[in-house]
C-alpha cells in the first residue's frame, strides 16, 4: 500500500510517499527557512504564502521521485495540527482536494505523533538515507523534541497512547534557537549551538534545573534566562543590557563555553527524565523524534542509558519536518482500522494535542 503524506505545519512544504509503512519511495521537502532567517524565527504569513507557491511543485517532485502516478497511490495522509493556521490550511485543503478529485481515502495525522513514525522507515529507494533495521515493539516510549514540542509519551499500540509530560513553556528546540540568538548565531540555532559546543567546556557554568510537580514535564525558560544573565555577566554588563548586543562583548571561548554548558544542561535534563520513564514503564522500544533528535550529544547520552532497550532515532533528513513521516503514520492508522475522514469536513486544528 502506497501512502502519500503532506506536511505543511510550519516552514517546510513536504510531500513523501511510503510503501507499507516502511519503504521510503520519495521525500520532497522545500523549506522557506531562508525567508525567515532575517527575522530570527518563522513568520506565519510568509510561511503560508510560500506553501501556496510551492506545494504543487513539491507534490509533483515527490511523485516523480517515486516514479508513481496517482493511480498507484492508495491513500493520502495530511498533517491536521498542531501548527500555524495559514500553513496547515494549505496542506489540508490540498490533501482534501486531491482526495476528492482522485477518489482516495484521506487520513488526518497529528504532527507530533507523525515525528515518531519516521523511526518506522526501514528501507527505500533513495540514496544517502540510513534506515532503522530493528523492529519496533510495544510498549514504546517516544521522546519528541522539536522546535515546537517537547513531549514524552507511551504508546501501547498505534492508536492507544498517552502523554507522560510536556514542556510548560519553551520547546527544547526553541530554547536552542533563543540561546543561539543571544550568542549571535543564525537561525535555526540548534545545529549552530551543537557545533560551537564542540570547542567549549560543558562544565564551565552550572545552569539551574526546574523543579516541577510532574517529574516528566519540562521547563526550558529557566535555563534560557540563566544563559542570558550569564552572558550579561561574562560581557561585564548589567541585566538591563540588550540581549541582541551581547554577542559583541563575548569572545569565542566564552561563547563556546556557554553553548556547551547549555547543551549539557538540556541533554542532562532530558536523559534523566527518560531514565526515570524507562524504570517506571519498562518500554520495549524507545524512539527519539523531532528536529532536536539531530543533536549528536543527545543521541550519545541517551544511547548510554538505553543500552538494554531497543533505542532508535531517524536519519537526520527525517528528523526535521517531512511528508514521509506523515505518510508512515497514516499507514499505521489505516492498518489499525481507523476510518478515513470526510474531505469535505476536514478542518485544521492548530492547537491539536497528543
Ligand atoms: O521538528 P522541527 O523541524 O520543527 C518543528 O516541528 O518544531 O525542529 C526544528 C528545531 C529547531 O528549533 C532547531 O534549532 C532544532 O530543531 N535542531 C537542533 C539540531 N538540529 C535542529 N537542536 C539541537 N541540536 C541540533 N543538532
Ligand atoms: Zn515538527
Amino acid at each position: 500500500m502506497n501512502v502519500l503524506g503532506i506536511e505543511t505545519s510550519c516552514d517546510e512544504t513536504a510531500v513523501g510517499i511510503v510503501q507499507d509503512g516502511q519503504k521510503l519511495l520519495s521525500n520532497s521537502v522545500f523549506s522557506s527557512m531562508d525567508l525567515h532567517a532575517q527575522y530570527g524565527g518563522v513568520v506565519p504569513e510568509i510561511a503560508a504564502r510560500s506553501h501556496l507557491e510551492v506545494i504543487e511543485d513539491v507534490l509533483q517532485a515527490s511523485l516523480d521521485e517515486a516514479a508513481l502516478s496517482w493511480s498507484k497511490i492508495d491513500a493520502i495522509a495530511v498533517t491536521q495540527g498542531a501548527g500555524l493556521g495559514g500553513s496547515l490550511l494549505v496542506g489540508v485543503l490540498t490533501a482534501a482536494t486531491l482526495a476528492i478529485v482522485y477518489h482516495k481515502p484521506l487520513f488526518s495525522v497529528n504532527h507530533v505523533v507523525g515525528h515518531v513514525y519516521a523511526n518506522y522507515l526501514t528501507g527505500g529507494n533513495l540514496a544517502n538515507y540510513t534506515y532503522n533495521q530493528r523492529s519496533i515493539e510495544f510498549p514504546v516510549l517516544a521522546i519528541i523534541v522539536s522546535g515546537g514540542h517537547t513531549q514524552l509519551a507511551i504508546f501501547n499500540n498505534h492508536l492507544d497512547y498517552f502523554l507522560l509530560g510536556k514542556t510548560l513553556d519553551d520547546a527544547v528546540g526553541e530554547a536552542f534557537d533563543k540561546v543561539a540568538k543571544i550568542l549571535g548565531l543564525p537561525y535555526p540555532g540548534g545545529p549552530q549551538i551543537s557545533k560551537l559546543a564542540q570547542s567549549g567546556d560543558p562544565l564551565a557554568y552550572q545552569l539551574p534545573e526546574a523543579k516541577l510537580t510532574n517529574p516528566y514535564d519540562f521547563s526550558f525558560s529557566g535555563p534560557k534566562t540563566a544563559i542570558l544573565r550569564l552572558a550579561q555577566q561574562e560581557a561585564g554588563k548589567d541585566y538591563n543590557f540588550p540581549s541582541f548586543e551581547l554577542k559583541n562583548y563575548l569572545n569565542q571561548s566564552q561563547k563556546a563555553n556557554i553553548a556547551a554548558s547549555f547543551q549539557y544542561s538540556v541533554v542532562n535534563t532530558i536523559t534523566k527524565k527518560v531514565q526515570k520513564a524507562v524504570q517506571q514503564f519498562r518500554p520495549s522500544s524507545v524512539l527519539l523524534a523531532g528536529g532536536v533528535a539531530a543533536n549528536q550529544e543527545l543521541r550519545n547520552q541517551l544511547q548510554k542509558i538505553l543500552s538494554k532497550e531497543n533505542f532508535l532515532y531517524p536519519d537526520l533528513k527525517l528528523c526535521t519536518d517531512n511528508g514521509a513521516m506523515i505518510a508512515t503514520r497514516g499507514y499505521y492508522q489505516i492498518i489499525s482500522d481507523q476510518k478515513p475522514v470526510d474531505p469535505y469536513q476536514l478542518d485544521i486544528l492548530p492547537n491539536l494535542k497528543m
